[in-house]
């Protein structure tokens, strides 16, 4: 239980990997506020497993990110903040509209942005704070038909190093997460092809799990992490071994 009565936030934790983490970080004793944009009831189902709390808020947006911030707060001081919270809208770059690049940079890189912003003013005044990214090893390797998408975790990766850099000294610690495929609703939308393809590249020869994604997180969030900031976690079966 060693982050017992911390409040974390996680962002889109009503599914997939978030749900994951928002139940990890539970199991360590974190009361958990979990952000969504839609899915109220999935949202509400998480909360009510973990005894958090689930609040409404579009991460692409300043004052959804600032409502849930201050909800949070209500709570208790926020120690942890999860950027989980992301989206593709896949195609090849010669065909992908304005609409399918802003909407990815927005949620993805925008959205781990703003919602950095809104919580770091208190976690510098307290000297104490956690910030955990979720890239993507597209940021690393590149994806064909994810122009949109490896460029936002590619700046979600940078943003992660700058943020640790300006607010290191001020107690507050950044780092990312780098999944490679798992095995959520975002993957289960792609061609099976795409996933046998996967497959064969991955050592493992398997899709990870959100559970296998979790674990990490709670770590860089705990004491045995305490030395660490600026850094990146992939956990990718070996793909970009
Ligand atoms: N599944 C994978 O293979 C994989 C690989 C690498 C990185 N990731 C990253 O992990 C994170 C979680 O992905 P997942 O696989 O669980 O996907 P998912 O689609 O199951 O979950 C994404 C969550 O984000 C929420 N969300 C989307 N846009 C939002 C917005 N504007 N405001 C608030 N919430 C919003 C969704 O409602 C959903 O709850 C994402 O950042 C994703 O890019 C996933």
């Amino acid at each position: 239980m060693e982050l017992a009565g911390q409040v974390a936030v996680v962002t889109g934790g009503s599914r997939g990997i978030g749900r994951a983490i928002a139940l990890e970080l539970a199991r360590a004793g974190a009361k958990v506020v979990i952000g969504y944009r839609s899915g109220a009831a999935n949202a509400a189902a998480v909360a009510a497993e973990i005894d958090g709390l689930a609040v409404q808020g579009d991460v692409a947006d300043t004052a959804g990110c600032e409502a849930l911030v201050a909800a949070a707060e209500a709570v208790g001081p926020v120690r942890i903040l999860v950027n989980n919270a992301g989206m593709t809208a896949d195609g090849l770059a010669m065909r992908m509209s304005d609409a399918q690049w802003d909407d990815v940079l927005s949620v993805n890189a925008g959205g781990s942005f703003r919602m950095a912003r809104a919580v770091l003013p208190a976690m510098v005044r307290r000297r104490d704070g956690v910030i955990i990214n979720l890239a993507s090893v597209s940021a690393l390797r590149g994806n064909p038909g994810q122009a949109n998408y490896a460029a936002s975790k590619a700046a979600v990766l940078a943003l992660t190093r700058t943020l640790a850099r300006e607010v290191g000294r001020r107690g507050v610690r950044v780092n990312a997460v780098v999944p490679g495929f798992i095995d959520t609703d975002m993957t289960r939308g792609l061609p099976d092809a795409v996933l046998e393809g996967a497959k064969e590249q991955i050592p493992l020869r398997r899709l990870g799990l959100a559970s296998e994604i979790a674990p990490m997180v709670r770590f860089l969030c705990g004491p045995g992490a305490s030395y660490v900031t600026g850094q990146s976690f992939v956990i990718d079966g070996g793909l970009s071994a």
